[in-house]
């Protein structure tokens, strides 16, 4: 299976400007590497999503942050899977723990942004993981089964392969604070099995697990390559693209 860096440029890049130069630093970087083993998707504001699918190469994919449950119509404010695939993404993330913080988003509403997302194409990127107080309490297996289970019910395991689940521990987003590489494989594991109670072995083989939270390329050894997960989702780094860059070519070698 291929490796996968994605990252997630969250309500960052405020201007034209910024995003040029973003784009233009990104591809600096990119330049001649190849990356054969590791596909490479940037994840911007809905705003820029245009201009970065215009310009920003053939090496990057494309991914939006969020989507709204529904195709079209009277929803002010909105986003909808099909302007995303129509404007050229391969992929949105779904459930991240900022949404679920500050927006309340439910595994129930997750689950309809994924059944939404697979209908028209889009490859949901899909964000589970346990606060420092669920950590604390010994609820990792609890909370990673009931999100699993509740933001994939209803999905068939033909959808497996086209769905991505990131593992990213709630108190290591944005902390500088990393679990440990066995805590990382451990999480994985249990993963595994819940996938497989959902789609059985030879599908859930075929959906990949990224871990996210404060990766950077010092990190990324540690909570990536050791506990041999299928690539990263990264926040804060993916905006520096010497970085960003650093991190997918330490993931791809
Ligand atoms: P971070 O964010 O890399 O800045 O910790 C990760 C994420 O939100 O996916």
């Amino acid at each position: 299976m291929g490796k996968m860096v994605i990252g997630n440029l969250k309500m960052n890049i405020l201007s034209v400007s910024e995003r040029e130069q973003y784009i233009s630093n990104l591809k600096k970087e990119l330049g001649k590497k190849e990356f054969s083993k590791t596909e490479i998707v940037v994840c911007p504001p809905f705003v820029h999503l245009e201009s970065f699918g215009k310009n920003i190469g053939q090496k990057v994919k494309l991914g939006a942050q969020n989507m709204f449950p529904q195709r079209e119509g009277s929803f002010t404010g909105e986003i909808s899977p099909a302007m995303l695939k129509n404007i050229g993404c391969e992929y949105v993330i779904l459930g991240h723990s900022e949404r679920r913080k500050y927006f309340d988003e439910t595994d129930k509403e997750i689950n309809l942004k994924v059944v939404e997302a697979l209908k028209i194409g889009l490859k949901p990127v899909v964000c589970v993981g346990e606060t420092k107080a669920e950590k604390e309490a010994n609820q990792i297996l609890r909370v990673l089964t009931k999100q699993i289970k509740e933001v994939l019910a209803g999905i068939s395991r033909t959808k497996a392969e086209q769905i991505t689940i990131a593992y990213e521990p709630v108190w290591a987003v944005g902390t500088d604070i990393v679990p440990t590489s066995n805590e990382i494989m451990e999480a994985k594991l249990l993963i595994k099995k819940i996938l497989i109670s959902i789609f059985d072995k030879k599908y859930a083989g075929m959906t990949k697990i990224l871990y996210g939270g404060s990766v950077n390329s010092k990190t990324v050894l540690e909570v990536c390559v050791d506990p041999a997960m299928d690539g990263v989702l990264i926040g804060r780094e993916s905006l520096i693209p010497y970085e960003f860059v650093k991190i997918a070519e330490i993931i791809n070698n």
